[in-house]
């Protein structure tokens, strides 16, 4: 190896060395700065014959044109292991899932009072919503129910100033939707021919002072209402029960229309409901009150008893949805806990 040889050889080991930009300008600096090694050869020449120089200046332009294609190599090759770290640090792994808001979706009480709206609503009844605060009138003396009544105590009952109360149910809906439809077909009253039946679900809100496993201070009915010339208590059983078929898919359930006192139904009935299979088998469960329309109520709807007859009947939705989704404790319904309402998702 020569000594124009050995510069080369040199001048690409520190290149190859170089890890930044600017250790490989440092080290071009040697070789082809103003005092590196081949200006200093060329600098040298000076005293040698004009042959010499020929030869000697082709040799070390040689040697200094390896060098510069040595250093744009590296050069590049720098920058370009500077650009794939950079894409690297800024890469965008487009594999990775994604940070979502959680979706939310509707409580389960929701679910059941939109299902009850859309089964009765395919067996022709209407959907009435009324106020949680509630008359005295609407929600106990329209009802029939007498002064010393025992739902009408201030432990039973949550009162607001001013006389006015939190509905203790949804059988005020009764009145406050029997009224409206009267006064609609009052021409048809004056003329002295029937008006369209009454036909009416009713669902919400009440308020009770209760509070235990399976009772919570504010709670959800849905009132049912069926008026008209010939309603009967039969029509009672059959919707009621084709209505809890449709619920809970299954036919492989029986109703028991257990009687019982309510001061606006005469006669009256707890229903209960029994299924025939699966974890609940086999026993009573009380699911709603219900019962045949008193004549004092529909002479409070603006109706003559002697004419018009209907039933009426108000369930628990809390307890609909405990039973269609197993939950054995109605408070977990109010808490707000996402890892019980996520599962109704
Ligand atoms: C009534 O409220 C009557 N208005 C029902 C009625 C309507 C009878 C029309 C006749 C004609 P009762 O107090 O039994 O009845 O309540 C009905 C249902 O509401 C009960 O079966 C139960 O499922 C539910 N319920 C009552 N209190 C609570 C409570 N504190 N928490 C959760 N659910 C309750
Ligand atoms: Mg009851």
């Amino acid at each position: 190896m020569n000594d124009l040889e050995a510069i080369v050889a040199s001048a690409q080991q520190s290149f190859d060395q170089a890890t930044t930009p600017n250790d490989l300008e440092n080290a071009k600096a040697r070789f082809l700065g103003k005092s590196g090694q081949i200006t200093e050869l060329m600098k040298g020449m000076a005293q040698l014959s004009v042959d010499e120089k020929k030869s000697r200046g082709a040799a070390i332009n040689q040697a200094k044109q390896a060098i510069e294609a040595a250093l744009t190599a590296r050069r590049q090759a720098l920058a370009e292991a500077e650009l794939q770290a950079q894409l690297q640090a800024e890469a965008l792994d487009v594999t990775l899932p994604g940070r979502q808001r959680g979706a939310g979706g509707l409580h389960p009480v929701t679910l059941t009072m939109e299902r009850i709206e859309q089964l009765f609503g395919s067996m022709g009844f209407e959907v009435a919503r009324g106020p949680e605060i509630e008359s005295d009138w609407f929600n106990f003396t329209a009802l029939n129910t007498p002064e010393d009544h025992p739902a009408r105590s201030m432990h039973d009952t949550f009162y607001v100033e001013g006389g006015s109360l939190l509905r203790t149910h949804t059988s005020p809906m009764q009145i406050r939707h029997a009224v409206q439809h009267v006064k609609r077909h009052q021409n048809l009253l004056d003329a002295g021919q029937r008006i369209p039946e009454v036909r009416v679900i009713a669902p919400g809100r009440t308020y009770r002072v209760d509070s235990d496993a399976t009772h919570s201070p504010m709670f959800h009915q849905c009132e049912g209402l069926w008026v008209g010339e010939n309603i009967s208590f039969k029509d009672l059983k059959v919707v009621f029960t084709e209505f809890c078929r449709k619920f809970f898919e299954s036919d492989d359930l029986v109703l028991r229309f257990r009687p019982s006192f309510f001061p606006f139904t005469e006669p009256s009935a707890e229903i209960d409901i029994q299924f025939q299979s699966g974890p609940l088998a086999g026993k009573w469960l009380e699911v709603a009150g219900s019962g045949q329309t008193h004549p004092n109520v529909i002479r409070n709807m603006g109706l003559d008893p002697e004419q018009y007859i209907g039933f009426a009947f108000g369930m628990g939705l809390d307890r609909f949805t405990m039973l269609r989704y197993g939950v054995n404790d109605l408070r977990l319904f109010f808490d707000g806990d996402v890892r019980f309402l996520s599962q109704f998702r």
